[in-house]
């Protein structure tokens, strides 16, 4: 897939959403649903902003048994979005269930995606709460190659392990990175950001940027300084 930015629609409400996106009149950025937008409107969100031309990553981070997932990613696959995603922990047996739930009857489906361990997690709580003694970068390339065996398409990480899941899983295996700040904006709650252009320069395919965009005094003017930074 072609470099690109991802905006992180995180409203609580389709009015705040389409007011945003309103205010682009001449790019339609592609569009990350999460779970607060989607648990609050319902599939029909995601029906209206395909409908407006967004491209569209819903990101609901599946996590349960196979058959479930499978069954889940059957109603998913009728959404159309561009991207999906899921849990790597998950194992691989409800990796390959997601992938036959999401593929359409013509063999087409969305990409999917798969998280290793979150951001959020580090590796004291990894030890004590998960058990997992391995330092987390390993544990990170474990869960990225075992979605890659799995035939996912990518993984969710931060851009500073995106050079190296190229280099274990192949330069075609997607990166999605957030925590991406402009080198003169706020970091926010984030604890490990870089900039756009150093996102591009370590091989990130695509960049999720939430409120150095949705925050800016000039959202669209920021999404534009982005894509610039990023994609050209
Ligand atoms: O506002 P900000 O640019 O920090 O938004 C980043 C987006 O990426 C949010 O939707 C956040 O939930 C998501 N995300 C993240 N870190 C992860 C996975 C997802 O920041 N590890």
């Amino acid at each position: 897939m072609k470099r690109d930015v991802i905006v992180a629609c995180d409203f609580a409400s389709r009015e705040a959403t389409l007011a945003f996106l309103d205010k682009f009149t001449d790019v339609k950025p592609f569009v990350k649903i999460g779970m607060e937008l989607y648990y609050a409107e319902g599939p029909e969100i995601v029906r209206e902003i395909k409908k407006r031309g967004h491209k569209i990553f819903l990101d609901l981070k599946l996590h349960d048994i196979p058959n479930t997932v499978k069954k889940a990613m059957s109603v998913l696959r009728n959404l159309d979005v561009d991207v999906t995603n899921l849990h790597a922990a998950g194992t691989t047996a409800m990796m390959k269930a997601a992938i036959e739930g999401l593929t359409r009857e013509d063999g087409t489906r969305p990409l999917l995606i798969a998280v290793t361990q979150l951001t959020s997690t580090d590796q004291e709580a990894m030890e004590k709460d998960l058990l997992i003694k391995e330092p987390i970068d390993e544990v990170v390339m474990h869960y990225a190659e075992t979605a890659k065996n799995a035939g996912l398409d990518g993984v969710v990480c931060s851009p500073l392990e995106a050079g190296k899941v190229h280099d274990r899983c192949g330069k075609n295996f997607l990166t999605v990175t957030p925590g991406v700040r402009f080198a003169d904006g706020d970091v926010g709650d984030q604890k490990r950001v870089m900039t756009p252009a150093a996102a591009k320069a370590i091989g990130s395919d695509l960049i999720v940027v939430g409120r150095p965009i949705t925050a800016a005094e000039d959202p669209v003017a920021a999404y534009k300084r982005c894509v610039s930074e990023f994609c050209d």
